[in-house]
């Protein structure tokens, strides 16, 4: 009889302070994505995967509006990045229907490095803009607006 193989430790990121761009808005979100991202296992993906697709759209929308709202002038460049970044999940999720262990950890694995790599460079290079240029006063928050699906609002469809 063979030996199934050992399951391997989760690849899991938690949230630190280091992590903050000083605009509490964006912080708070980022910080309920990497709970979502470590929520994301083989038995339940289907309902967290929905949640934290849906709360990708809600927050980049939302920070995407703070900076519109602040006169950012990395604006559109920032906006590609997000445009990209929701491609490539797209083109993740499209490959197959079928989870296991492995691809649940890819997809952990890559959304934890993207996440860090982008707020620690692209989302921190805004706070700082916002600090110099809006003093200490942190952005208006964004409300909350009408619910589409995530699908659409990746599409540009909200
Ligand atoms: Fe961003």
């Amino acid at each position: 009889m063979t030996e199934a193989t050992p399951r391997k430790a989760p690849f899991v990121v938690e949230w630190r302070d280091g992590f903050k761009i000083n605009v509490p808005q964006v912080d708070s979100e980022h910080q309920h994505l990497f709970a979502l991202v470590k929520q994301l296992d083989v038995t339940t993906v289907d309902s967290t995967l929905d949640e934290l697709l849906e709360y990708v759209v809600t927050h980049f929308s939302n920070e995407q509006q703070l900076m519109e709202d602040s006169g950012y002038p990395d604006f559109p460049a920032h906006l590609k990045l997000h445009e990209e970044f929701s491609a490539t999940v797209a083109d993740f999720l499209s490959a197959s229907d079928t989870w296991d262990d492995e691809r649940i950890q890819d997809l952990r694995r890559f959304l934890n490095k993207w996440l860090i790599g982008h707020i620690m460079t692209h989302d921190l290079r805004f706070g700082n803009w916002h600090r110099e240029h809006h003093g200490a006063h942190a952005p208006e928050p964004v409300k909350a607006r009408k619910k589409v699906g995530w699908f659409d609002r990746l599409l540009g469809r909200g």
